[in-house]
């Protein structure tokens, strides 16, 4: 079979940049242990506050560096379990969130992180992150859901 030059060479491009594309994806998923936002449980959307995994809001201590988040958004607040609206992780920490919304669906992103998912009702969107450096983020919505979104806010505090 009889290839012309450019052929080969367009054909070289798009093999290399999808083995590109494979790498960077294993190499984040098996390596860095990248995962993105998991969210198969499901609950009754009627009665989020009544739901065992959502009596107790905030941050809690699971082992060593281990830290369960749980936090329940609503129109047009964070519920995070404490009236500040503080939530305060030592450096380090790796924090599995568990969240879900009681009414609409909200963005749930801490900035400057890559935290970032969908809260919709009846699913418990959940993802893990460490917070490697101190400082203080800010968890904001990041999808439109009415007059208040822009008053959703919760602090993050992570200190040495
Ligand atoms: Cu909640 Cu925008």
């Amino acid at each position: 079979m009889n290839m012309h030059k450019y052929e080969k060479w367009w054909m070289l491009f798009g093999s290399g940049t999808l083995l590109i594309f494979l790498i960077v994806v294993g190499v984040s998923a098996f390596y860095m242990g990248s995962t993105p936002p998991y969210c198969a449980t499901t609950l009754d959307p009627e009665n989020v506050r009544e739901h065992d995994s959502f009596q107790e809001l905030g941050l809690k201590q699971l082992d060593d560096n281990e830290y369960s988040l749980t936090i329940l958004a609503s129109a047009f607040d964070y519920d995070v379990g404490n009236p500040e609206k503080v939530i305060e992780i030592p450096k380090g920490a790796s924090v599995s969130i568990y969240a879900t919304t009681t009414d609409v669906i909200h963005g749930f992103e801490i900035a400057g992180t890559n935290a970032n998912m969908m809260l919709e009702p009846g699913y418990v969107s959940t993802n893990r992150y460490t917070f490697k450096n101190a400082g203080e983020y800010t968890l904001l919505c990041n999808e439109y859901c009415g007059v208040g979104h822009h008053l959703m806010a919760a602090t993050i505090k992570v200190v040495e």
